[in-house]
């Protein structure tokens, strides 16, 4: 199936924050970098980006891109957005529905976020954050979450907030950003595709 052409999403009204993120788009050093939904020819080139990007991360269980395939395989992957270059794909970022005190409240985790090590450091990591962002609050989204580097994410908005917590991790690498006037609290859980390790891990995620 051929790729849709690139699809600029409608902007929100609903999260003032979020037309500042936009508007500095517009000055983003990633030049010759298109950002589209990911289609069906996309899907193994998502998952090679994502192998090499975690590949030397400091932070990585090398399993980001089984994740990504038992998302998708279990209708979770909400958002899964690629960059482009010379229409290859050089980036991907994912957001899936995440569940807070076991309710679902609409809100949802972003990540994983990959940029093929070559092409880092130009923006596009970035760019990828703001366009997930954006299509989150398209959607109606009531907030999203990040597990990583507040050094990275919190130039988007997200803080740490001790009110939503994630158990075994560090509290000020759980950052949250919300869309609107109200931040839930709670402990968060994100979707079971995340312990997927492997294709068998991937055949269970799917029968359960
Ligand atoms: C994290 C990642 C997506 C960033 O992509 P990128 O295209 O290199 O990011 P940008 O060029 O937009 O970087 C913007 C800024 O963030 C900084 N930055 C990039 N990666 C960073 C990281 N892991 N931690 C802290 N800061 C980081 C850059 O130095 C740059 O800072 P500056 O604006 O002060 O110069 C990319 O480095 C990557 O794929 N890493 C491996 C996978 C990973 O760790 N993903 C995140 C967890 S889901």
């Amino acid at each position: 199936m051929p790729c849709a052409s690139r699809n600029p999403l409608p902007r929100s009204s609903s999260w003032p924050v979020l037309q500042t993120f936009l508007s500095c788009q517009e000055n983003m050093s990633a030049p010759d970098i298109d950002m589209r939904q990911e289609c069906p020819d996309d899907i193994s080139a998502v998952s090679r980006v994502t192998a090499a990007a975690f590949l030397a991360a400091p932070h990585t269980t090398h399993t980001e891109h089984f994740i990504i395939v038992a998302l998708r395989k279990a209708e979770r992957l909400s958002v899964s957005r690629v960059a482009t270059h010379n229409e290859q794909v050089v980036g991907h970022v994912a957001a899936s529905p995440i569940k807070i005190s076991g309710t679902n409240r609409g809100w949802y985790g972003l990540g994983p976020v990959s940029v093929l090590p070559s092409y880092q450091r130009r923006g596009i990591g970035s760019a990828l954050v703001m366009d997930a962002l954006r299509v989150l609050s398209s959607i109606g989204a009531g907030g999203c979450v990040v597990l990583d580097d507040p050094a990275f994410y919190e130039r988007f908005g997200f803080k740490a907030n001790s009110a939503l917590t994630l158990g075994g991790v560090p509290a000020e690498y759980f950052m949250a950003v919300a869309f609107d006037a109200s931040m839930p609290s709670g402990k968060v859980s994100y979707h079971e595709a995340f312990r997927a390790q492997s294709r068998l891990t991937l055949e269970r995620t799917r029968r359960e």
